[in-house]
């Protein structure tokens, strides 16, 4: 399973851990020869020097070794072995998921059908209530198989602006319930990415989601796209909420991760491995006027 975060890479190749100690032996025992006729008088004899020569070498090297070898190898032992038990989690987890999706979408038609013909009030209400559980499950169902199984992006030539614009319409209901103000200025000049259109919006809505989930009593959610420094394009989305939290800066591309009592912890994981998988990264600041921006930043198309 790929989970956003790089898998467990090995430090070194075993040819350069072998030249790497050979380096170090070798510049140690170079620095002992030097320094044994300074700490040891002439009378000493030539075994006593051998011992003191081992000795030396071993106190130098050891740690040398230890701190830029050993040290490093077990970290990595470590990792690789709790990348494959995650690994084996997610498998069963995966496809448990799957397995879950299918009779849901039969129980979602079923009460849908229900609803339509159904005539007592109290039994409406509840089966609204049922479906409406039954699309909240669907939704972490789907977060968690986007981000178990990530599908290669399928790229285009596209305008940022056009995928900006489909996905406030999405938002629309959402925008106006909560009354929340948008601010977007398509950009004078045409900034192009080659990308995945349906990612790129999924990207954006869940910036833009959070962004609004994080302004119950409404506020301004800001996107703004710019040309960025190494022919890259940057799409900022701002809020005017009360940010990032100090404590849980270094939480936030962590897998499950989440605040919110109905979350699930994937959007921003699973938004940070599209915008890699396009060769692009995102991140994330809290605006000195108040409120979190997140940037997603992509390669510009020639
Ligand atoms: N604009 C923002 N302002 C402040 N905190 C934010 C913002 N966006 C995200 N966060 C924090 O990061 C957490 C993780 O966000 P993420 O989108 O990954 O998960 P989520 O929104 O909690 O759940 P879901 O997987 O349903 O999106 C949020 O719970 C919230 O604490
Ligand atoms: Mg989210």
């Amino acid at each position: 399973m790929q989970n956003g975060t790089n898998a467990a890479r090995m430090p070194m190749s075993p040819l350069r851990m072998l030249i790497l100690v050979l380096i170090v032996v070798f510049t140690a025992e170079a620095g002992v020869m030097l320094l044994l006729p300074w700490i040891l008088p002439e009378t000493v004899d030539e075994r006593a020097r051998a011992v003191a020569d081992s000795f030396l070498l071993t106190a130098i090297s050891a740690p040398i070794l230890w701190y830029v070898i050993v040290g490093p190898m077990r970290r990595w032992e470590r990792e690789a072995i709790r990348a494959e038990s995650l690994a084996t989690v997610a498998q069963l987890a995966t496809g448990v998921a799957h397995e879950v999706r299918n009779p849901l979408t039969s129980i979602k038609l079923l009460v849908q059908n229900q609803l339509q013909t159904a005539r007592v009030p109290t039994l409406c209400e509840d089966l609204k209530v049922i479906e409406e559980e039954i699309r909240r499950m669907e939704s972490t169902l789907n977060s968690f198989l986007d981000f178990a199984r990530p599908t290669p992006p399928q790229r285009k030539p596209l305008e940022l602006s056009g995928v900006v614009d489909r996905t406030l319409a999405l938002l629309d209901g959402r925008i106006g319930k909560q009354n929340v103000r948008v601010q977007f200025e398509t950009p004078v000049e045409p900034l192009q990415v080659h990308a995945d259109a349906e990612q790129l919006r999924q990207v954006l809505l869940n910036l833009s989601l959070n962004a609004i989930e994080m302004m119950p009593r409404g506020g301004t959610l800001d996107i703004h796209i710019q040309r960025c420094h190494d022919h890259h394009v940057c799409l900022e989305v701002a809020d005017t909420g009360p940010g990032i939290a100090k404590e849980n800066m270094s939480k936030m591309f962590q897998p499950f991760f989440t605040t919110r009592e109905t979350g699930v912890g994937l959007g921003l994981v699973i938004s940070r491995r599209i915008a890699q998988d396009h060769g692009g990264d995102l991140l994330f600041k809290n605006r000195p006027e108040g409120g979190a921006c997140f940037t997603l930043r992509l390669p510009l198309l020639d």
